[in-house]
């Protein structure tokens, strides 16, 4: 029987020719965040790293158990690809306690990107940016405000507002204190305070503030629970956000990442195609329609 490895001398080959087959690579590094967090340094075991935009997601492979969608959380460039996986069944369970050395699959990237090379030194170079994240949906962002505190200059006009249940949910604290010590201003609020907690206490939205200095200019970069992101969405069009410049990036049971199966379909969007990173103009009511 012809398998799509046929004629292909390596499996760097076969990838090329079949999106569907995963390229294998390494776990380099692994780093826990909490109880069920944990973001893993990949790289390929043969061959050149892929390249990917902010925003993008992977298949990825736990092998003999299935493969998840998960978003890059790191920015392209030279040094390993990175995904943080949050630990809720089987396959997840499986990526997140593999460790140095253990092999998984990448297939990938899919789907759209934040565009965050425009507003970190391109056509909106000038213009602030709000990132609010919650939960593990500061995982996709995180590559982004990499690239956005990479500078003095775009790190100073960007806001990156986190939310968490509690205080032992919250990700990447030593990033956080990073793009705070870059230049960004970095908020960090929790849904149910703790003993030791002396910080915000309130939804993500709270941090937001009565108004935004230039509403008009602003593009708003949001990822996190379904409800969050409807809330986030609403506030920031509250304070005079163009719907067009409020990003959001939606989750949906994705098998193929091609726009093949159908299984990730949003009204009329296949948001392994048309997303994960949407403009809220194009979803309009399609999340509140979901609900009813
Ligand atoms: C584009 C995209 C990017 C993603 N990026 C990340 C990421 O960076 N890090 C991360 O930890 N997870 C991410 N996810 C979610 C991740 O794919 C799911 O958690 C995973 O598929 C669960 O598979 P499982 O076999 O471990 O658990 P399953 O047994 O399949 O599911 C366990 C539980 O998780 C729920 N679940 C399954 N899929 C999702 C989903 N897409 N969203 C919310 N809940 C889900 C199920 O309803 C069930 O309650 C992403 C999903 C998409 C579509
Ligand atoms: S995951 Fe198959 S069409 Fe989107």
């Amino acid at each position: 029987m012809a398998t799509v490895h046929d004629g292909a001398a390596t499996v760097r080959e076969a990838v090329d020719r079949h999106p569907l087959v995963p390229l294998p690579h390494r776990v380099v590094s692994r780093r826990a965040w909490g109880a069920d967090v944990v973001t893993l340094g990949l790289e390929p075991v043969d061959g050149e790293p892929i390249s990917y935009r902010c925003g993008q997601f992977a298949m990825v492979t736990a092998f003999g158990v299935g493969e998840v969608p998960l978003s890059f959380s790191s920015r392209s460039g030279p040094g390993p690809l990175e995904h943080t996986v949050r630990d809720v069944g089987a396959v997840t369970h499986a990526l997140a306690t593999a460790g140095p050395g253990d092999v998984v699959g990448v297939r990938g990237p899919f789907g759209t990107a934040w565009g965050v090379d425009e507003l970190a030194g391109g056509s909106r170079a000038h213009d602030p940016v709000v990132v609010v994240g919650g939960g593990i949906g500061l995982a996709p962002l995180r590559g982004a405000i990499e690239v956005l505190t990479a500078t003095p200059d775009s790190a100073r006009r960007t806001t990156v507002l986190v939310g968490a249940r509690s205080p032992d949910q919250i990700v990447f604290d030593d990033d956080l204190d990073r793009w705070g010590a870059a230049g960004a201003t970095v908020a960090v609020t929790v849904d149910a305070g703790a003993r030791g907690w002396d910080g915000h206490v309130g939804v993500v939205t709270s941090l937001l503030g009565p108004r935004l200095a230039s509403p008009e200019r602003t593009t708003a970069l949001v990822c996190g629970p379904e409800v969050m992101i409807r809330f986030a969405t609403r506030a920031l069009a509250d304070r005079g956000v163009a719907p067009g410049r409020i990003l959001v990036a939606l989750e949906r049971n994705m098998q193929c990442g091609l726009g093949w199966c159908g299984h990730c379909q949003l009204g009329p969007l296949v948001l392994c195609r048309d997303g994960p990173v949407v403009d809220a103009g194009r979803i309009g009511t399609l999340l509140e329609e979901r609900e009813r």
